[in-house]
């Protein structure tokens, strides 16, 4: 029997290593201790963990600003604990993906200080992107960084760097040489310690075009690009497919030189793409045959618990991936974004898990997910995003979701830390621990663990999916996978159907099927198993 590649339908849990688990009390979780909790990780079900980054890092942007890029930051430990890990991983059966972050260095990687001393138009300026201004202090253009503020910052001598980011952290020079050069020595460095493949941050953004001309609408693109502000679809979509700077064709041949490194090892590596692409069907370009293996659909992670919507991008997405072959992937939360349960409500949440856990392709799961676990209030001076900053404070940050996870006991820290965590973990999440949950077959972590019990059991490599009911005023939606029929009722009513199959389960306990009629509770879904 052949098997389809392990990433095809990999349930892939992300790990964001701050907030995991901290095994020394100085309240930043570490690489240790995801050794030691790993085993979470794997009874839940999943096939593989995603790691954002634990490089070598000022930590001005949760590690997004990488300073050495094949080096472990003390603050998560050493090399050593990152060979560890993977030994432990592949002890469990579980696939490493690594983060890799190619559209800019922090502004203390040595490439950057070494640009910083040099002179305007030598070769340690040219990996990044430094311009004299339009007059003496005005910048190149008018491009805005996606945290808030300009993204150009001026050095001493008069010239202006990009940063589409945080002024710590310059856009690199995708048409320079060593620029390239390095990030394949990244990648050969981290596939030669063992990991299966890498999740690619901002990979639409590596090639800019235009650089030194004015946006026309530089307000409104930045606003385009924030998903906290509210704007209709169509306005959002016109601007964004002017951006000079994200998803130019560029990016394309950069992916098949990587894919080629890929295609080198002797096992399958994998690699999946952040790429916020307007209209949907240019993400399809990163998929391509001969590119990248997945790339993230983030249609979900914004969509209204609304039967037209999800039935919409779930069905687009399946098309789309199909066009070319690709595996689509689905994700709830992540470490940018608000978190499921607070964006959509609990039950709504869990219903959703449930309903595209049974879906095509790969599912990610966001830590803390599977607790079901909202986003964390927070005080100001508590916050540590940078876009808290450079917004001054109009924009609240994502730590809300990055707070550390709840392991066990009544009293925050909750097992987290032997000491002060990073960010405090509220106390009200004493009922939301991995201790608490475990067992008790109402939690959410339950029905996770169960839920991905079932789709190993029934659903790997079935590639025949149809949907059974397409929105109508019923509010509900289902389709067949296999043997199983997978519902979603996003209605404040209940809804009965005629069925002939097993209850498998359901997102809430007050659904049930009873001589032949199912009977599924307002917000939730539920499995059934054909006969
Ligand atoms: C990606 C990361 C985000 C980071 C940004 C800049 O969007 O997911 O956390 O802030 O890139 O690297
Ligand atoms: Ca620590």
């Amino acid at each position: 029997m052949s098997k389809s590649p392990w990433w095809r339908n990999a349930v892939i849990y992300q790990i964001y290593p701050r907030s995991f688990s901290d095994s020394n009390g100085d309240g930043e979780g570490d690489l240790t201790g995801i050794t030691n909790h790993l085993n979470h990780v794997s009874d839940l079900g999943v096939d593989a963990i995603w790691l954002s980054p634990f490089y070598t890092s000022p930590n001005r942007d949760g590690g997004y600003d990488v300073a050495d890029p094949r080096d472990v930051d003390p603050r998560h430990g050493n090399l050593e604990d990152a060979k560890i890990l993977f030994a432990k991983a592949r002890a469990l059966d579980l696939k490493v993906l690594v983060d890799i972050v190619p559209n800019h260095f922090s502004s203390e990687h040595v490439w950057f200080k070494a640009a910083l001393q040099a002179q305007p138009g030598s070769p340690e300026r040219a990996r990044f992107h430094f311009y004299p201004g339009k007059t003496p202090t005005t910048p190149p253009n008018n491009w805005i960084s996606l945290f808030g503020g300009p993204a150009w910052t001026q050095v001493s001598d008069g010239q202006w760097y990009l940063h589409l980011f945080d002024s710590s952290q310059p856009d690199l020079n995708w048409q320079n040489e060593d620029v390239r050069a390095d990030f394949e020595k990244t990648l050969r460095f981290w596939l030669d310690l063992g990991v299966d493949g890498f999740r690619i941050d901002v990979a639409h953004g590596l090639a800019k075009e235009n650089i030194l001309e004015d946006h026309y609408d530089p307000q409104g693109l930045s606003n385009a690009l924030r998903l906290d502000v509210e704007m209709s679809a169509e306005a959002r979509g016109k601007l964004l497919a002017t951006v000079p700077f994200f998803d130019r064709d560029g990016v394309h041949e950069i992916y098949r030189q990587w894919r080629k490194i890929f295609d080198s090892y002797d096992r399958e590596i994998m690699a999946v793409a952040e790429a916020w692409v307007h209209p949907p069907e240019r993400a399809t370009r990163y998929v391509r045959p001969d590119e990248l293996q997945q790339v993230f659909n983030f249609d979900l992670l914004v969509a209204p618990f609304n039967d037209q919507i999800l039935y919409q991008c779930i069905d687009r997405t399946l098309k789309l991936m199909g066009t070319v072959g690709a595996s689509p992937t689905w994700a709830l939360s992540n470490h940018d974004t608000p978190r499921v349960v607070s964006r959509v409500g609990e039950n709504e949440s869990r219903a959703l898990a449930l309903f595209t856990f049974g879906l095509p392709g790969s599912s990610y799961i966001f830590q803390g997910q599977e607790l079901g676990l909202p986003d964390a209030e927070l005080e100001d001076c508590d916050r540590q995003d940078p876009a808290f900053f450079r917004t001054h404070g109009v924009q609240k940050g994502r730590d809300g979701a990055r707070v550390p996870l709840p392991w066990s006991g009544e009293a925050a820290p909750f097992g987290f830390s032997s000491g002060k965590p990073w960010l405090p973990i509220p106390q009200g999440w004493s009922s939301l621990t991995v201790e608490k949950e475990s067992g008790d077959l109402s939690s959410s972590l339950e029905m996770y663990r169960k839920i991905l019990a079932l789709r190993k059991e029934n659903l790997l490599d079935s590639a025949d999916f149809t949907w059974s009911r397409r929105p109508d005023e019923s509010g509900v939606i289902s389709y067949r996978r296999g043997n199983v029929e997978v519902f979603l009722n996003t209605s404040t009513q209940e809804f009965q159907v005629q069925s002939s199959g097993h209850f498998a389960i359901a997102s809430d306990p007050r659904s049930k099927l009873e001589l032949n009629i199912l009977s599924i509770a307002p917000s939730s879904s539920a499995w059934i198993a054909l006969s």
